[in-house]
């Protein structure tokens, strides 16, 4: 079993967990995963690793609540524990002096981008890191994100916190700030990921996105995260799951995160749980 040393609601519907887990403390890079499971026998679900302390062996998780295992989660306090934490998985996020590189988040993406933006920032890089949101309540972890960045961007929809707008918006702020990319690393939400590939594809350069398709094993046994990627087939956690945005074939992608729809809504209408995506 691996305990929970910390439990708590981030803003509404998003949730942070500080789970043991020391050997996967001990090897993870940012951009990976883990595969948890919530209870014995239920569902294993991928879920990015925000933080880690390897000293202390433990794993920062931040997780949405939209169905019934992160429901489960998002139940769990401190003193609890997990039946299963599988990691680190994925390939790490490449880190390299780039230059100047511009990260976008949403929603759980807040978390994930964090380790990101401070590996390239040690390895040199310009780091501006753009997060997004409907409203300034649902923004966190930003004086975090200050200490590993040179830029901190912040939109809103509506316009309560930065920037009014939506991520469409971001090349014309980024020009107003005198701000090149040579590489944007997205991590967040798939529309926002798809968005973002458009947005920035006239810029040229990689839009790299950190893919979320369902997945069962994540080792590349079962493939059910298969995707096309520039016309070949690609499995997400064993080829990614970073891909450059550009060559996802979106539509397909969508189509299969979808698949499980009406499946997944029996638990919630048994449980009156609210979904929420
Ligand atoms: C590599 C990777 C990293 C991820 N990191 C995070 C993260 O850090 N925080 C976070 O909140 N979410 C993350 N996700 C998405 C997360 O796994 C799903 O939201 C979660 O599985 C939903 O489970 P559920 O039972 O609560 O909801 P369900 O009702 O089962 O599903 C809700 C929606 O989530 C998606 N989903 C369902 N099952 C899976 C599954 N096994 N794998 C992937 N997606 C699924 C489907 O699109 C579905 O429509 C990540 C996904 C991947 C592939
Ligand atoms: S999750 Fe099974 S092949 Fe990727």
């Amino acid at each position: 079993m691996f305990a929970i040393v910390e439990s708590q609601p981030l803003v509404p519907n998003l949730y942070r967990m500080v789970v043991e887990a020391p050997p996967v403390a001990a090897q993870v890079k940012p951009g990976q995963f883990v595969i948890v499971q919530a209870v014995e026998f239920g569902e294993r679900i991928p879920l990015s690793v925000a933080d880690w302390d390897a000293e202390a062996g433990t794993l920062t998780l931040i997780f949405m609540e939209v169905g019934k295992t992160t429901s489960a989660l998002a139940a769990k306090k401190r003193g609890d524990a997990l039946p299963t934490v599988v990691g680190p998985l994925g390939n790490p996020t490449v880190i390299e002096p780039f230059g100047s590189v511009v990260c976008v988040a949403g929603c759980y993406g807040i978390g994930s981008i964090l380790p990101v933006a401070r590996a390239l920032k040690a390895a040199g890089n310009r780091v501006t890191v753009a997060i997004e949101g409907r409203s300034a309540y649902l923004l966190y972890g930003r004086e975090a994100l200050r200490g590993h960045c040179d830029t901190l961007i912040e939109i809103t929809r509506d316009g309560s916190r930065g920037f009014k707008g939506h991520i469409g918006r971001l090349p014309e702020i980024l020009r107003e700030k005198g701000v090149t990319a040579d590489r944007f690393i997205v991590n967040g939400c798939t529309f926002l990921m798809r968005r973002a590939s458009q947005v920035f594809e006239p810029a040229g350069v990689p839009v790299i996105v950190s893919l979320n398709p369902i997945m069962i094993d994540g080792t590349g046994m079962c493939g059910v995260c298969r995707l096309t990627y520039d016309g070949k087939m690609k499995f997400a956690c064993v080829d990614g799951p970073d891909f450059d945005g550009r060559l996802v074939d979106w539509e397909e992608f969508l189509k299969r995160r979808k698949q499980y729809v009406d499946e997944e809504l029996i638990p919630v209408h048994h449980t009156g749980h609210t979904r929420c995506y």
